[in-house]
This record gives structure tokens, sequence and C-alpha cells, in this order.
């Protein structure tokens, strides 16, 4: 059995060329995408729930992206399927703009340290990235349970002025994630009875 690798290091060389091709998706129907997706237990939900679908894991793991696809095509699931490919570099080329419907960004950054804060996912590139790829009403869901990361991340997003954050400026969600799915991460964190924190925003134009 191939080992998973807990981190990979999105800085080291080999992750920080631009390597991605544009992925193929579907002419007509919903797109939906989750950067950073692991072993993609949200959107295996999403998938299996919305068949009608496309949903498409980004994920810097290899054998993490080999084990999502495997796993795809082993439960019939036509609409699911992860690709390999670091957010912060090749997010541009994988996607087409005015194309995706929804942007999943699960509990991102497992990076403590003061030190790692610079491979942080979320950055204002990744943000004016994320605003071209979305279609008009699109959404870009963030969740964390680690509120200083929420809070960095809504500083960032509050800046783009083509997304508007769908509770109000520098709101959090209120209620359950709306999206009716969850990740491992939020599993592990509803068991041990952690907070979750949760913004919405959508695409103005
Ligand atoms: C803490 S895990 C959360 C996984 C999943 N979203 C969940 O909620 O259970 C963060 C995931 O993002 C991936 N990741 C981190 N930086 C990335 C990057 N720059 N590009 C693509 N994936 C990345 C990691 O390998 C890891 O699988």
């Amino acid at each position: 059995m191939r080992r998973i690798r807990n981190h990979v290091n999105p800085l080291k060389t080999a992750y920080a060329t631009p390597q991605a091709q544009r992925v193929a998706l579907p002419e007509v129907g919903e797109v939906e995408v989750e950067l950073g997706c692991a072993d993609a237990q949200f959107l295996f939900q999403r998938a299996a729930a919305n068949p009608g679908v496309t949903c498409l894991g980004v994920e810097i793991r290899e054998e993490l992206v080999d084990d999502v696809n495997l796993r795809a095509r082993e439960g019939g699931l036509q609409n699911l399927r992860a690709v390999f490919a670091n957010v912060n570099v090749d997010l541009d080329a994988l996607l087409p703009d005015l194309r995706i419907d929804r942007i999943f960004l699960n509990f991102p950054d497992p990076w403590f340290k003061r030190r790692h804060h610079k491979r942080r996912v979320l950055t204002d590139e990744v943000v004016d990235v994320i605003h071209r790829k979305l279609v008009p009403g699109g959404a870009l869901l963030f969740q964390s349970d680690v509120f200083e990361l929420a809070l960095e991340a809504m500083a960032v997003l509050e800046e783009a002025e083509l997304l508007a954050n769908a509770r109000g400026p520098w709101s959090f969600l209120k209620a359950e994630n709306p999206f009716q799915a969850r990740s491992l991460r939020e599993d592990r964190c509803a068991a041990r009875g952690m907070a979750i924190w949760r913004m919405l925003y959508t695409r103005a134009a």
C-alpha cells in the first residue's frame, strides 16, 4: 500500500512550478470545486446527492488524488474526480473562467507556526483567481475550526471588491454548513464539540 504523507510543503520547487493543464468539464451543467479536498468526503456526499453536478477536488498530495479517483470509479460516481495541483500556482490554468458555480475551501492550512504562514492557501492572488472562475452569482464557502485563520481569511475576502459576504460585511454564517455535506475534518471537529467558523461569499457580477 502506498504511504500517504500527512503534509507536503507547497513552496517546495517541485510544487511551486506550474504544471496543471486545463481540466475537461462538461459544456453544460453546474460545477463544484473543493480546494484541498484530501479524501474528498465532502465531495463524495455532494456528488451522490447531486448527480447532475460535476464535482472536482483539487489536492496537492498525489496519493490522495489517486485514491479519490479509484473510490469514485468503484462507487460508480461518474460526476466526481480529483486532480493533482497546487492551488497557489495552478488554479488559473486548471479551471476555465466564468464556469464554476461553487468553490469550497474546507479547513485549509494545517500550518500553525508563524514561519509557515507564507504557505497559506487563501492569498489575495488566489481570491482574484477564484473570482474569475466563478459564474455571476457563484459562491465561495470557507470553513475552519481555527478562529485566527478564519479571521485572516475574512480579512482577505472582505478586501475583494467583487465578492460580497452573503451575511453582510465581516459576518460569519451562523447556522450549519448550508451545503448538507461534511468533510472528514468537520466530522472530527463535531465529535470533539469544536466551534466551526464559516463564511459564504458570492460573486456579484
Ligand atoms: C487540513 S486538510 C483538510 C482536508 C479537507 N478539505 C477536509 O476538510 O477534511 C487541508 C488539505 O489541503 C491540501 N493542501 C494544502 N495546501 C494545498 C495547496 N497549495 N494546493 C492544493 N492542496 C493543498 C492538503 O494536502 C490537505 O489535504
